[in-house]
C-alpha cells in the first residue's frame, strides 16, 4: 500500500525517524533507567518496540491503558502514574496477572487502591506542576497511611511538567534540581527504592529519578522539535488539498485549504506546521495555510502536516501507519484510546 491511496486524515510515523528516537532514547537511559509513557501514543504495537528497546516497564495515564498494555502481555511492571477514586477495574488488571502500581496523594486515593484490590503505590508529590501531587512534607505521612492499608510503597514520583518546554537547556536543567530536589526530600521520608519522574524535556538533566517518565520523545511534536532534543518529528498527519484560492485573484491572497483541522489536531500548544507554508488557522476540518511558492499547492495535492501537540493529535485517531518513504509497511491501531 502506498501513501497515496490512504483516506486522509492518516496519521504517518516515519519508520525510520521511529527508530531513530527510540535508539537514541534506549542508548541515554537503557532498560529501566526510562519507564516510557504510553499516553503519547496510545499503541500497544508501539510500546511493544519500545520493549524491544529494552524497556519493559511503562508509565500510563488512564485505566484503559493499564487494561490494554496487561492484555498485551506488556504488564511487567504498570505505573498509572494519575489518581483514581475507584481502583477496582485496577484489581482487575492485578489478578489478570500484571504487576500495578498507582499513584496516591490523599487518604482518598489510598482508600481507593486498598479496596480495589492493588497492591503497591507511589507516593506522588507536587514539585511545582498544580496537577495532582501532595505536598513534599506529607509525602511521609501518605505514605504511613498507605502502609497502614496494608499497601506496599514502592516509592515516590513527581512529575516537573511545567519545565519540559523551557527553551534555554542551561535554565531546565537549574530548574529541574530545584523540583527534584523537593522529590528527593519527600523520597527520604516515604522510603522505598522508585524515584519515578521526568519527561521528554528533561530526561537528560533529572539527575534525582531513578526512571524518566517520557513519552513525546518516540514520536515527537513542533513544540518539542523547538527545544533542540536529538529527537527527530517522526509524526505527521497526511492530508489532502481539498480547495484553493483562485490563482489569478488580485483581492484574495493564494491560500490552500487541507482536510485536517480541529477534529484532528490537537491544537493546545499551537497551529500546526505545514513546511513550505504559512498556516493561517485551523477550523473543525480544514487547515488554511499560504505555501511560500503560490501557485505549487494544487486541489487533490497530498501535504504532511506536522503537529504541535502529539498526544492529544493522536487520541484523536483510529490507527497508525508505519511509512517508509510513500511505501506503508505496517497499520498499528491506537488501541488504548478511551478511559
Ligand atoms: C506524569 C507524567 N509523566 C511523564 C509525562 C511524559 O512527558 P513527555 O511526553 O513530555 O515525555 C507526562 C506528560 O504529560 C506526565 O503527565
Amino acid at each position: 500500500v502506498r501513501t497515496s491511496e490512504l483516506q486522509t486524515p492518516a496519521l504517518l510515523v516515519d519508520v525510520h525517524d521511529l527508530e531513530h528516537n527510540l535508539a537514541t532514547m534506549a542508548a541515554a537511559l537503557p532498560g529501566a533507567r526510562l519507564r516510557p509513557h504510553v499516553k503519547a501514543h496510545k499503541c500497544t504495537e508501539l510500546a511493544r518496540r519500545q520493549a524491544a528497546a529494552g524497556h519493559r516497564s511503562f508509565t500510563c495515564a488512564t485505566i484503559r491503558e493499564m487494561e490494554g498494555m496487561a492484555a498485551a502481555g506488556l504488564g511487567e511492571d504498570l505505573l498509572l502514574a494519575n489518581e483514581v477514586l475507584d481502583a477496582r477495574r485496577l484489581g482487575a488488571v492485578v489478578d489478570s496477572g500484571a504487576r500495578v502500581t498507582v499513584a496516591v496523594d490523599s487518604a482518598e486515593t489510598v482508600r481507593a487502591a486498598a479496596a480495589g484490590g492493588v497492591r503497591e503505590v507511589l507516593v506522588d508529590v507536587n514539585v511545582g506542576l498544580p496537577p495532582c501531587g501532595c505536598a513534599p512534607a506529607d509525602a511521609g505521612r501518605i505514605a504511613g497511611l498507605a502502609r497502614s492499608h496494608g499497601l506496599a510503597v514502592r516509592g515516590v514520583m513527581g512529575y516537573e511538567g511545567h519545565l519540559m518546554l523551557v527553551a534555554d537547556p542551561a535554565e531546565r536543567a537549574r530548574l529541574t534540581a530545584e523540583c527534584m530536589a523537593l522529590l528527593a526530600r519527600a523520597a527520604a521520608d516515604v522510603g522505598g527504592d522508585v524515584v519515578s519522574a521526568g519527561g521528554t524535556g528533561t530526561y537528560a538533566v533529572n539527575q534525582v529519578a531513578t526512571e524518566i517518565q517520557a513519552g513525546s520523545y518516540a514520536l515527537m511534536d513542533t513544540a518539542y522539535a523547538a527545544t533542540g532534543l536529538p529527537f527527530r518529528p517522526a509524526l505527521t498527519l497526511l492530508a489532502t488539498v481539498v480547495s484553493a484560492a483562485p490563482p489569478a485573484s488580485e483581492i484574495q491572497p493564494p491560500w490552500v485549504v487541507a482536510d485536517v483541522g480541529l477534529k484532528s489536531l490537537g491544537m493546545d500548544h499551537g497551529n500546526p506546521t505545514v513546511p513550505g507554508a504559512t498556516v493561517w488557522f485551523c477550523s473543525d476540518e480544514h487547515t488554511t495555510f499560504a505555501p511560500d511558492d503560490s501557485g505549487s499547492v494544487r486541489v487533490g495535492d497530498r501535504v504532511r502536516v506536522l503537529p504541535a501537540h502529539v498526544d492529544p493529535t493522536v487520541a484523536l485517531h483510529e490507527r497508525i501507519h508505519l511509512v517508509d518513504g510513500d511505501e506503508v509497511l505496517e497499520t498499528w491501531p491506537v488501541d488504548l484510546r478511551g478511559w
